[in-house]
């Protein structure tokens, strides 16, 4: 099968799309023949060596995202079967979705919303349950609650403000000039341009904030927050902060596959409520041109990329 691999860390030029052998089914596994998939800063970061301490041996396949038909199951599996439309993030290891074909186990695949086509689901899975797992299992996110985005027009963040949107939370987003209206059309109340404005000058007492930038900013964005509100980082905590004087919570955590919680991403954008938003749709092929532009920071939403047509 064609594959897009990396031999060694380094720059986009490290991509090399070629001929690898197509991989095995375990007995809890499905095998996809993969239509799309989809890239995440995650994608990039590896390749660059920034998580070097994973115990991965190359050559190694990246991409962690994938829409496609079920081709083979394994012997323990019940639930699909060979023709299924299906979706999935699989657990981070060195056979990714950048592949014709990639073995995924089923507990992390769920069936593909049916109201979208590949590219679109290709660009739910490991962006969504991020940001469900942020508002609701780390944030407790309620109806009423206001929250703040900060990286809003992300591939995280423009799911997140659907998911806050659908539980009835008052939603502020930060992003630049040419996203405020788009963001703001997406279901924020709010959209702070954070190119002019200072999120502390702006807010006060916000109940949750989710953090998909990190860094300084975060002395910022614990201001902005009530005594006891809460912050939940995707990128990590920054040690310089005090957090305990306003007894902030915090939780920084990393994304886990469920095939639960992406079948009620499924259900969302089944009935509309849940919009996939695409920047670009690139071939497989075009792999070191999808990376260089999501690693400049300011997609709006996801890079897809086609891997195989219908
Ligand atoms: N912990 C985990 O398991 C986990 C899971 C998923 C993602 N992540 C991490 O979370 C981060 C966000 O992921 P993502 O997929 O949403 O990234 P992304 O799609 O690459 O985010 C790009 C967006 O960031 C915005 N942005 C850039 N600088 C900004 C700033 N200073 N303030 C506000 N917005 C800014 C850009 O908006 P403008 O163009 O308007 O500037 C752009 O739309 C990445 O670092 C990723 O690795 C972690």
């Amino acid at each position: 099968m064609k594959a897009v691999l990396i031999d060694r860390y380094g720059d986009a030029h490290e991509l090399k799309y070629r001929d690898v052998p197509a991989p095995e089914v375990n007995a809890d596994e499905v095998l996809i023949k993969v239509f799309a998939t989809s890239i995440n800063p995650v994608d990039w970061k590896i390749r660059q060596g920034m998580m070097n301490s994973l115990p991965w041996a190359f050559p190694m396949i990246l991409g962690w995202d994938v829409s496609g038909v079920v081709e083979k199951v394994g012997s323990a599996v019940a639930h699909f079967r060979p023709g299924d439309e299906v979706y999935a993030f699989p657990t981070l290891s060195p056979k990714g979705t950048y592949a014709e074909y990639v073995s995924v186990k089923a507990g992390e695949v769920a069936y593909k919303p049916q109201k979208l086509d590949h590219q679109q689901a290709a660009s739910l899975p490991l962006a969504g349950l991020t940001a469900r797992q942020a508002l609701f299992d780390h944030g407790g996110l309620q109806a009423g609650q206001k929250i703040l985005i900060n990286g809003a027009a992300g591939g995280v963040g423009t799911l997140a403000i659907q998911l806050a949107r659908n539980k009835g939370a008052y939603i502020i987003g930060t992003a630049s000039q040419r996203n405020v209206d788009f963001l703001k059309e997406l279901g924020a109340d709010e959209v702070i341009d954070y190119t002019k404005e200072n999120v502390e000058e702006q807010l006060r007492d916000i109940d949750l904030v989710l953090d998909c930038i990190g860094g300084k900013n975060q002395k910022q964005l614990v201001k902005v927050l009530k005594p006891g509100g809460m912050l939940v980082s995707i990128v990590g905590l920054n040690s310089a902060v005090d957090f305990s004087a306003k007894q902030i919570r915090t939780a920084f955590f990393m994304t886990k596959p469920s095939s639960g919680q992406l079948q009620l991403i499924t259900a969302l954008a089944d009935i509309g409520k849940l919009i996939p938003v695409i920047a670009r749709t690139l071939e497989l092929e075009d792999i070191q041109k999808a990376h260089r532009i999501s690693e400049a920071g300011h997609v709006r939403g996801k890079i897809v990329l086609n891997v195989a047509s219908k």
